[in-house]
């Protein structure tokens, strides 16, 4: 029964924006609406998995029926997924993480004088690539947001990060990426590119990612 192929497996999955803080009123951040990450936990829900949605800031409400844990930075993103990587058997990272966030935090709000001023950003440790080395049973999917040589970044990402699969948006498509309602994929293995999928809606999307994701793991266990 394909409907409840997820049936006893946990799985987390991380959505939305992960945001920096410059000063406690001030913070960068991405276009990341949560709508992605958010159907791809009520998909994983409907399928019979027991979700954990570890969400940034989001646009839209949170799907009900799975655990949903908030969190602002990358940094504790990454230690609200490490929290619960051992216990866990797939882990889906849809979520737009800052690559950088500013050196320091300012605690008052910063006054403006200087007619230039320069923020020094440092880099976040990578939740997927951490994941990654850190693997033992668990099926690791990864996300891909790219603006060119679409093949070539994903194949990157998926062989570096040592996903299981990877799901590719090119988010200069129209109907495809950040805030839409509907996106466009290409899904990888390390193998190389599996299958160009049509636009469909997020939650078309969802599922016949997480379709694929219990193929694969039903397989894998079979052999
Ligand atoms: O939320 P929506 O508005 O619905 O938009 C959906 C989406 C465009 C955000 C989604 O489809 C998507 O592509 N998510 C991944 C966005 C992203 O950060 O891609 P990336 O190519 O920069 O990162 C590659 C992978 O590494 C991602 O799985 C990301 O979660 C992960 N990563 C990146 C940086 C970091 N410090 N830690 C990470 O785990």
């Amino acid at each position: 029964d394909q409907k409840k192929s997820l049936q006893g497996k946990k799985i987390i999955v991380t959505a939305g924006a992960t945001i920096e803080r410059i000063d406690p009123v001030r913070y960068l951040t991405n276009d990341s609406s949560g709508k992605m990450g958010f159907a791809l936990a009520a998909a994983a829900r409907d399928m019979g998995a027991e979700v954990t949605l570890i969400a940034g800031k989001t646009t839209v409400p949170a799907p009900t029926g799975v655990q949903v844990v908030r969190v602002e930075s990358a940094q504790d993103m990454l230690e609200a997924v490490l929290q619960r990587f051992d216990d866990t058997d797939i882990v889906v990272k849809a979520a737009a993480v800052t690559d950088y966030r500013p050196i320091d935090q300012a605690k008052q709000k910063i006054k403006k004088s200087a007619a230039e001023m320069t923020l020094t950003l440092v880099k976040n440790q990578d939740i997927l690539y951490t994941i990654g080395e850190r693997k033992t049973k668990q099926f690791i999917v990864g996300f891909a947001a790219e603006t060119e040589r679409i093949d070539e970044y994903a194949m990157d990402k998926l062989k570096r990060k040592r996903c299981d699969l990877l799901v590719a948006n090119d988010v200069t498509e129209e109907g495809a990426g950040f805030g839409t309602d509907t996106n466009v994929v290409r899904l990888y293995d390390a193998n190389g590119l599996i299958e160009l999928l049509p636009v469909m809606s997020k939650q078309g999307v969802a599922r016949e990612v997480l379709l694929r994701v219990a193929e694969r793991i039903r397989k894998g266990a079979q052999m």
